[in-house]
Order: structure tokens, then C-alpha cells, then sequence
């Protein structure tokens, strides 16, 4: 009995130590923080007002879109047993990183808000952490945690799963018509900094 407890406790303090030393272990997991959070730094006129840009586009009012007419009358075709607004079936692309499971926004997150900054760039707690060290320290790497969105990440929510999918909403130059343009779509929503290239 003695013995394979002490064996108990080895074992236990190797593990721990293995953790502290092995390099995944300290690779942190970024947090979603909201919206409010970016306006603070991405809201200047000089830097493009990114934060202005997004809140008078159509992601921002993606929530509120799910209580228009159309919604209403799509969730009864449909038969859900509550309103759109309040349903996983559509929150899961209408509301940043809703869980369906969980049925519900990770904390920070405010529904209301709709397709916020980070169902794109994802995540922002370390890109925070990094801005807030980067106001005394020039030498950070703003780009480092953060991700510029590639056509993958905008096609987890505009794709022919989405009940008003069009497949001819976007037409290419050859005029072959398409449901998601990237290219197109991208400059619909484009908010860049004009200080940069
Ligand atoms: C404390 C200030 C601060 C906050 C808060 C902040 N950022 Fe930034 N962010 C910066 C600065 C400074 C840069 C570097 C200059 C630039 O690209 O505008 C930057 C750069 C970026 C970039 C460009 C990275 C690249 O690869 O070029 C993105 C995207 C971004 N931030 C998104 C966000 C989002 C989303 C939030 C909120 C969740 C946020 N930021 C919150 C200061 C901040
Ligand atoms: C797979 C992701 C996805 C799901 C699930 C989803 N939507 Fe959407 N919804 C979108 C996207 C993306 C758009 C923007 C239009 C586009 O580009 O396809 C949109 C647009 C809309 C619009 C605006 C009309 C339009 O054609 O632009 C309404 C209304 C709407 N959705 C209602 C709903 C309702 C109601 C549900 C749940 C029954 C739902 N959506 C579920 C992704 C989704
Ligand atoms: C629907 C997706 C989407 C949303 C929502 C979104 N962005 Fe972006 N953002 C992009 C894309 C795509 C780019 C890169 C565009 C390019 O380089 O062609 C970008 C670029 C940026 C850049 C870099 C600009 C530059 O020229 O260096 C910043 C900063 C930024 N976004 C901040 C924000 C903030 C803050 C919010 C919320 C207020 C936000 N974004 C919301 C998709 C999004
Ligand atoms: C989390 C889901 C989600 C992601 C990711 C997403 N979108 Fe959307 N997008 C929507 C929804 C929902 C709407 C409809 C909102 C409404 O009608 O109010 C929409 C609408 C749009 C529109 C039409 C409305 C407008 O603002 O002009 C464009 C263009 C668009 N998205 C581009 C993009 C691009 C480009 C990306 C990737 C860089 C992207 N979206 C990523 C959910 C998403």
C-alpha cells in the first residue's frame, strides 16, 4: 500500500514536470472578447474606422435580420419551435462562435452584435494582450495572433446550408453565376488602414 502510493506521487510529479517543460503546454488558447473591445484602437479616421465600417454593414445586423418578416415567416416553414432569434438553427451564422451544443455565445460575446470582428479574425484575447504591450514596446508583432480571414472562414457561414442561399447571387466576370465571391465580397466589406501599402 506504502509503496504504490509513493509510485502514485513520482508518477504524478514526472507528469506535472513533463508539462511545465513541453512546449504545447504553454501555447495559450485565445478568448473571444467582443466587439467593444476593437473599437477603443480600430476606430480612427487615420487608421480607416474599422469599427464604424463594420457597425453600419449588414454583419452587424445580422441578429437583428432574424426578427425581420422574412425570417419569421422562414421559421414556421421550417417548424422551429422558437423564433428565429432565439434559435440555434440560425444563431449558429448569425451570432459570432455560437455553440450550438452549449446554445449559446462564449460570455463576452453580445448576440445583439450579430457577425462581430471575430467570426472573421477570430479569437482576440492574445492580439489584446499584444496591443496593450505594443504601446510601450514597438518591438511586438501586431500580426502574429491574429488571423486575416481566408475565403474558408467566410464559407463556414456562406454556403448553400444558409435557408436564403442563392446560388446566382454573385456573377463572375465570364458571367458565370455563383452563390460566394470572395473577391466581390470582400470588397463589399472592405475597411482598410490607409496608412498601411
Ligand atoms: C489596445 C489597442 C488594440 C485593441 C484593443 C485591438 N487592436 Fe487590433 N491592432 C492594434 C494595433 C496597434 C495594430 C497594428 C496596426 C494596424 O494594423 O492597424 C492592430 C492590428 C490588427 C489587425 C491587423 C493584423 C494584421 O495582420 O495586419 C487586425 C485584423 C486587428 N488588429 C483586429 C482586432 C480585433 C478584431 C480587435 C478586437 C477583438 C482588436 N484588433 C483590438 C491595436 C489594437
Ligand atoms: C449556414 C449559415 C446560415 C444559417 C444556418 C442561417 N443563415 Fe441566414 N444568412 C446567412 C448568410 C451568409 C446570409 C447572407 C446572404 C448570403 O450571402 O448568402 C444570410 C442572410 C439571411 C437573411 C437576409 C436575406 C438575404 O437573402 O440576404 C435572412 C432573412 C436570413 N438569413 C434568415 C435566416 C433564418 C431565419 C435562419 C434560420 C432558419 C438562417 N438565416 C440560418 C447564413 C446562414
Ligand atoms: C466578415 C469578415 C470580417 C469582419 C466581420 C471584420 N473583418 Fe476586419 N478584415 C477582414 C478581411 C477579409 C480583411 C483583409 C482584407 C484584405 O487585406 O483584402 C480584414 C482586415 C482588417 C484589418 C487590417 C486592415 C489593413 O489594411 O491592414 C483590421 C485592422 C481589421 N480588419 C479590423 C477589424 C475590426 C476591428 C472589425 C470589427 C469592428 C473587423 N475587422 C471585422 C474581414 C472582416
Ligand atoms: C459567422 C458567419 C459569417 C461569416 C464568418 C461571414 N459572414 Fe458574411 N454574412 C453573414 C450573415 C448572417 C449575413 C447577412 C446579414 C444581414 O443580412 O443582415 C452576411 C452578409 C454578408 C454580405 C452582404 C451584406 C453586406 O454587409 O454588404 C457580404 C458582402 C458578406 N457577408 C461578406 C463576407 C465575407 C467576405 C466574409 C469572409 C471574409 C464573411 N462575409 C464572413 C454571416 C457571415
Amino acid at each position: 500500500m506504502q509503496r504504490t502510493r509513493k509510485i502514485g506521487i513520482g508518477f504524478v510529479v514526472t507528469v506535472a514536470l513533463a508539462l511545465l517543460v513541453a512546449p504545447w503546454a504553454q501555447a495559450q488558447e485565445a478568448e473571444y472578447i467582443g466587439t467593444k473591445n476593437c473599437r477603443m484602437c480600430h476606430n480612427k479616421k487615420t487608421t480607416g474606422a474599422q469599427w464604424t465600417v463594420w457597425s453600419k454593414s449588414g454583419h452587424k445586423k445580422a441578429l437583428e435580420v432574424l426578427k425581420s418578416e422574412e425570417s419569421v415567416a422562414l421559421g414556421k416553414e421550417l417548424g422551429l419551435e422558437k423564433p428565429p432569434s432565439e434559435s440555434p438553427e440560425c444563431l449558429k451564422c448569425h451570432v459570432t462562435a455560437y455553440d450550438v451544443k452549449a446554445k449559446k455565445a462564449p460570455a463576452k460575446i453580445v448576440p445583439s452584435d450579430g457577425v462581430g470582428c471575430e467570426s472573421c479574425h477570430g479569437a482576440s484575447s492574445l492580439h489584446l494582450a499584444d496591443a496593450k504591450k505594443a504601446m510601450k514596446d514597438k518591438s511586438i508583432d501586431l500580426t502574429k495572433n491574429h488571423h486575416i480571414p481566408s475565403e474558408a472562414v467566410c464559407k463556414t457561414c456562406h454556403n448553400d446550408s444558409s435557408p436564403t442561399w442563392k446560388a446566382d447571387r454573385y456573377t463572375l466576370k465570364d458571367g458565370t453565376k455563383v452563390g460566394f465571391d470572395f473577391e466581390q465580397a470582400k470588397k463589399k466589406i472592405a475597411h482598410p488602414n490607409p496608412t498601411k501599402k
